[in-house]
Formats: C-alpha cells, structure tokens, sequence
C-alpha cells in the first residue's frame, strides 16, 4: 500500500513537471513569434522620450542614460521590424551619438538642441508616412503625455481666420 502511494506520488509529480516544461515551451515560441505592432512600439517610445526628458531635468543622469539606451533600442527595433516605413527608420545612431553626448557631458543646452533636432526627426517621418496629426514636442512637467499636441496641428491653426 505504502509503495503504491509512493509510487503514484512520483508519478504525478513526473507529469506535473512534464506539462510545466511543456508550457514554459510553448510559451517561448510564441515569445519569439511576437512581433510589435509599429504605433505599440511608438507608443513605448513616447514613454521613454518623455522620461528622458525628465531625467535630464532633474539632473539624473544615469537614469537619463538608462531612458537613452532604452529608446534607441525601441527606435531600431522599430526600424528592424518595419524596414518599408517611409521614410525609412534612419538616424537612430546618430539620434544616439548626439544625444549620448550631451548625456555623457552632462550638458542640458546640448541636450535640449539634441532633443528638438530629434523632434523634428520624429514629425518628419509622421508626416511622410501621412500621420501629420501625430505632433511629438518637448514634455511639460510632470504630465507624461505632455509631449504630444493634442490640440489642432499648428500649421492648421495658422490657416484659420482669428
Ligand atoms: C521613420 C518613421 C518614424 C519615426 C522616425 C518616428 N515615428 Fe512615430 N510613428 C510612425 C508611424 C508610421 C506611425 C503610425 C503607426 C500606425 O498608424 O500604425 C507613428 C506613430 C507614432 C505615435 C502614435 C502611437 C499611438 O498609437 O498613439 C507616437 C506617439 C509616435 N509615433 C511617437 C514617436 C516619437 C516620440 C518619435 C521620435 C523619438 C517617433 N515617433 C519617430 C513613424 C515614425
């Protein structure tokens, strides 16, 4: 009787652990067939622009470092998963190199010349790619979405009449 139990006990643990191995694969394929949709993965960018921005504010430089790091590799993986966009994703090493500068320098009027350059970057490719309405600025502090318009495009709101 007492072998019996021992016996269904190994087992039952031998299948648990089975299904659990089984499980972990499963997901791990799936893990690797998961590819970003591209306004997801812009939507992580605008996180990380933001924080960057706020880490250089309040003068955390190696969180702003971290944040740099952690956009440009949205950034190319970006530009690996969605090499058509148009234009295509350029520019991402030299984003980095101008902004890691001012990073590394500790510098904030470089820094603050580097961020408006990239920006511009930004509403560039928005427009080419026909999402003139995606507007990306400098974040107002504390708001997170500050660094999008929400209001009216601004060449729009020169068109009306006052
Ligand atoms: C090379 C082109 C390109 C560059 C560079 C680019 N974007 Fe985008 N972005 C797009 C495209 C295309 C879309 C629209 C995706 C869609 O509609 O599926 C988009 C969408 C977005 C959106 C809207 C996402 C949503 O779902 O609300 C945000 C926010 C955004 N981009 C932020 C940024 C920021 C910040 C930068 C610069 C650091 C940037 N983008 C640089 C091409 C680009």
């Amino acid at each position: 009787m007492r072998a019996l139990r021992i016996f269904l006990a190994t087992m039952l643990t031998a299948l648990f652990f089975a299904r659990a191995i089984s499980a972990a694969e499963e997901n791990s394929g799936r893990v690797a067939g998961y590819v970003p949709r591209l306004s997801d993965l812009m939507v992580v960018i605008q996180i990380r622009h933001a924080k960057l921005f706020y880490a250089v504010r309040r003068g955390n430089w190696p969180l702003a470092n971290y944040e740099l790091e952690q956009l440009v590799s949205s950034l190319k993986e970006a530009e690996r998963y969605y090499p058509k966009t148009t234009p295509p994703m350029i520019g991402a090493d030299r984003i980095a190199t101008s902004l890691g500068e001012a990073v590394q320098g500790k510098d904030v009027a470089e820094f603050d010349r580097a961020f408006d350059e990239m920006n511009a970057g930004c509403n560039r490719c928005h427009e080419a790619a026909d999402r003139s309405f995606i507007v990306i600025r400098r974040p107002s502090f504390p708001s997170t979405f500050s660094n999008q318009l929400y209001g009216r495009h601004p060449s729009e709101r020169q068109k009306q009449p006052h």
